[in-house]
This record gives C-alpha cells, sequence and structure tokens, in this order.
C-alpha cells in the first residue's frame, strides 16, 4: 500500500471512535482530508465541528458539516488530527501544513486527542522531520540564532502565511529528546506565536496504518 491508501485507511478506522452525534475538532492535513470524507462518505451525523484551519473549515462545509466558532464551544470529546511525527509516548510535531496554532487551540479544547498517521510517522526520538514553529516576523532572525544555540538550522518557509497572518521557521537538526521541556521553553521566546512540539496537548491514542493494517499505540 502507498502512503494514500495508509491515510485512507486509518481515516476509515478513526470513524469507530467518533462519539454519535457529537461535536467533533477536525484537524488539518491529507489524512484529516480523508477522514472528512470518509465521515460524509458514511453518512456519519455531528451535532457540529470546530475545525482548525481555513482549509477544513472549507472541506467540512462543502461536505455538508455544521462548522462552529471555537469561542462558542467549551469542550469537545474529541480532536482528530493528523501529525509529522509521534513517538512511543505520545509526543508530537505538528505544522507541515502551517496550521498548528489553531490545531493547538482546538486540540486544548478537547478532552482527548485521537492522531491518525501512516506508520512512517513514528519515530523514537522527535526532530528527523524539520520543526515548525509559527512565529511574528520581526523574531525571525533572533529566534533564529536562538534555535542556533540549540543545534538547529531555523529556515523561513517562503511564500507561506499562517491563518493568523504570521509566518512559519522550519528548524532543521534538532533531537528534541524533551519534548515537555522542549515545549515549555520555546513558548516563552518573544515572537513564538506557537511550537509545533505537541507535549502538553500529545495524543492520547494514536491509529497506525501500516502494511498489515491499522494498530492502535496508547
Ligand atoms: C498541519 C499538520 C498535519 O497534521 C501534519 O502536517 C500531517 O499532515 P498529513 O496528514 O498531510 O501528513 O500538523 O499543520
Amino acid at each position: 500500500m502507498d502512503a494514500a491508501q495508509l491515510k485512507q485507511l486509518v481515516a476509515q478506522a478513526a470513524l469507530a471512535h467518533v462519539p454519535a452525534g457529537a461535536i467533533l475538532g477536525v484537524g488539518t492535513g491529507s489524512t484529516v482530508d480523508c477522514f472528512i470524507d470518509a465521515l460524509a462518505d458514511n453518512g456519519m451525523a455531528l451535532a457540529g465541528t470546530v475545525s482548525s484551519s481555513e482549509r477544513s473549515t472549507a472541506r467540512l462545509r462543502a461536505r455538508g458539516y455544521t462548522v462552529l466558532d471555537a469561542s462558542t464551544v467549551e469542550r469537545l470529546p474529541l480532536y482528530i488530527d493528523g501529525a509529522d511525527e509521534i513517538d512511543y509516548d505520545g509526543y508530537m510535531i505538528k505544522g507541515g501544513g502551517a496550521a498548528l496554532t489553531r490545531e493547538k487551540i482546538v486540540a486544548d479544547l478537547a478532552d482527548e486527542f485521537l492522531c491518525i498517521a501512516d506508520e512512517s510517522k513514528l519515530v523514537t526520538t522527535l526532530g528527523r522531520f524539520p520543526l515548525p514553529v509559527e512565529i511574528i516576523p520581526m523574531a525571525a532572525a533572533q529566534l533564529s540564532r536562538r534555535f542556533a544555540l540549540l543545534g538547529g538550522r531555523a529556515v523561513l518557509r517562503q511564500g507561506v502565511v499562517t491563518d493568523n497572518g504570521c509566518q512559519i521557521l522550519d528548524v532543521h537538526d534538532l533531537a528534541i529528546t524533551e519534548p515537555l521541556a522542549f515545549e515549555t521553553e520555546v513558548n516563552q521566546w518573544p515572537g513564538v506565536v506557537t511550537v509545533g512540539v505537541f507535549a502538553r496537548h500529545k495524543a492520547k491514542r494514536c491509529l497506525l496504518g501500516g502494511a498489515d493494517g491499522v494498530r492502535s499505540l496508547n
């Protein structure tokens, strides 16, 4: 099976975890696109959704789902999203699709984070995938120097403006051995909007698609 088929496989498997008639938090990315299509193709009814990007909002609405403003929702039973990397503890790197800030906001509303991914995303140490960091543009040079002190090489993502009007630094060559401490540290650097390490909002469970089918991590 190729990567696209694995994404469809986990998207399909995720349907069994969706609470009937709930308001569901929906992430962003190609795996989530498959999930939205699987929801609709299977006629699954929801009371509404809270979306983490303009991209997912457009897809959800096109498939007939109501998208609610996050500020009108107090809590969500579940948030479903992909990841760029996930480790065996459920810690993740996210933001390859530049939606990390809204993804973290919606994840924060949710009781549980269900990650859906193909098994190529599973790692022992986070950092092989360049870490996305959403930033205020005027801080780019200073933040790049700060990452260099941690051994990271920050590259400004060209031609990308986030849904929040900010920019993305992709930080190469990191080995994030302590995700919680790393997230806490980088979060407090001036000019950082959101760091793409999801440690405080880690996945409670991950459905991983592989050649032998879907297995559940955690
Ligand atoms: C978007 C994300 C995505 O979840 C991540 O990039 C994975 O995407 P895909 O499902 O296309 O592999 O964090 O900001």
